[in-house]
């Protein structure tokens, strides 16, 4: 079986490479952070940790990257300890991070001679990645793609190869943008209902059973409700997603107005000091113009 690289064990990678190391692939893995590593390494059996990523692609032919944008997924790839450093042919770079279309190919065009790219980020947060029920969507050749198949499968459920190199990045973002419009929608929904003096347990109820229900009314009502933004999506990487979206819908001449209008949002949630949580907190940008809370009568300025 072949030995698989994996570089980044955040949030998401660290749940996907345990999946990884589970089903009995051997791993060689790097994160930023010194010891951390070392220390996911010594709890698998079959995993072991390096210092640099050049060490990580000499010793192995299929690298996974999941980090969390452009910029960083080029610095782990270039540079004297960099990906690229350690040359040779027939390695497969599979970048699994968002970071958009453009910043793909420029990843894909830096590989040494003889190297294939995948873009294939994933949709569906921890508890999917901790579950293997992510769903992954691939840009590239129908050659990588069929030969990353099988670690694609550990990982995920649905496994679609939707074009060539970046595209897979596009449908991500459009997703993603989409998600956030969702969500914001919800956090106001929910605060009309509050200020009108409607019972939030019937109107969460209602519109989940009917033309008002979504993904997001499932998965953050409750958190906002509570405000608790325990982290399984950053609001900052969130807001990165939604501005590489409108950046590519502008390169197409294509208004997203609803988007341009949640990047906002996200933007004063960032402002409020939720850069860090989970993108539920959203809301508190909507509180903000709203001049009340969730679970508040009275108006806070
Ligand atoms: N969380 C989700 O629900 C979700 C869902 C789908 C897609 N995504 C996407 O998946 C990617 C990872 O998200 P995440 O939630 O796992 O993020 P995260 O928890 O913040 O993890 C980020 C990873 O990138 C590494 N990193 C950060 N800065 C770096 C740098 N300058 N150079 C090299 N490595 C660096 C971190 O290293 P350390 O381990 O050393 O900290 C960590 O391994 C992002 O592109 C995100 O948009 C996330």
């Amino acid at each position: 079986m072949d030995r698989i690289g994996f570089l980044g064990l955040g949030i998401m990678g660290s749940r996907m490479a345990a999946n990884l190391a589970a089903a009995g692939h051997p791993l060689t893995v790097w994160t930023r952070t010194e010891g951390k590593a070392q220390a996911w390494a010594a709890e698998r059996e079959g995993a072991d940790a390096v210092a640099t990523p050049a060490e990580v692609a000499a010793a192995c032919d299929v690298l996974i990257t999941m980090l969390v944008d452009g910029d960083q997924v080029a610095g782990v790839v270039g540079g004297p300890d960099g990906l690229a450093s350690a040359g040779g042919s027939g390695k497969l770079l599979v970048d699994m991070s968002t970071i958009g279309p453009a910043a793909a190919r420029e990843v894909a065009a830096a590989l040494p001679a003889g190297w294939s790219f995948l873009d294939a980020p994933v949709t569906g947060s921890s508890p999917r990645a901790e579950d293997g029920t992510l769903t992954i969507m691939a840009g590239g050749a129908a050659v990588d793609v069929a030969r990353a198949r099988p670690l694609f499968e550990v990982m995920g459920t649905l496994v679609l190869h939707v074009g060539g190199t970046g595209q897979g990045q596009m449908v991500k973002l459009i997703n993603n943008a989409t998600a956030a419009v969702n969500a914001g929608t919800v956090a106001q929904a929910l605060l009309v209902g509050a200020a009108t003096g409607v019972d939030l347990d019937a109107l969460v109820q209602v519109m989940g059973a009917g033309s008002g229900a979504s993904l997001m009314l499932d998965l953050k009502a409750a958190p906002m409700r509570a405000h608790a933004y325990d982290t399984l999506f950053k609001l900052e990487h969130m807001l990165k997603d939604v501005r590489l979206c409108l950046e590519e819908a502008d390169r197409a001449g294509v208004p997203f107005p609803a988007a341009a209008a949640t990047r906002d949002a996200l933007v004063a949630a960032r402002g409020r000091g939720h850069g860090d949580d989970d993108f539920a907190a959203i809301l508190e940008a909507y509180e903000g113009l709203a001049g009340r809370r969730l679970g508040e009568a009275r108006r806070t300025t």
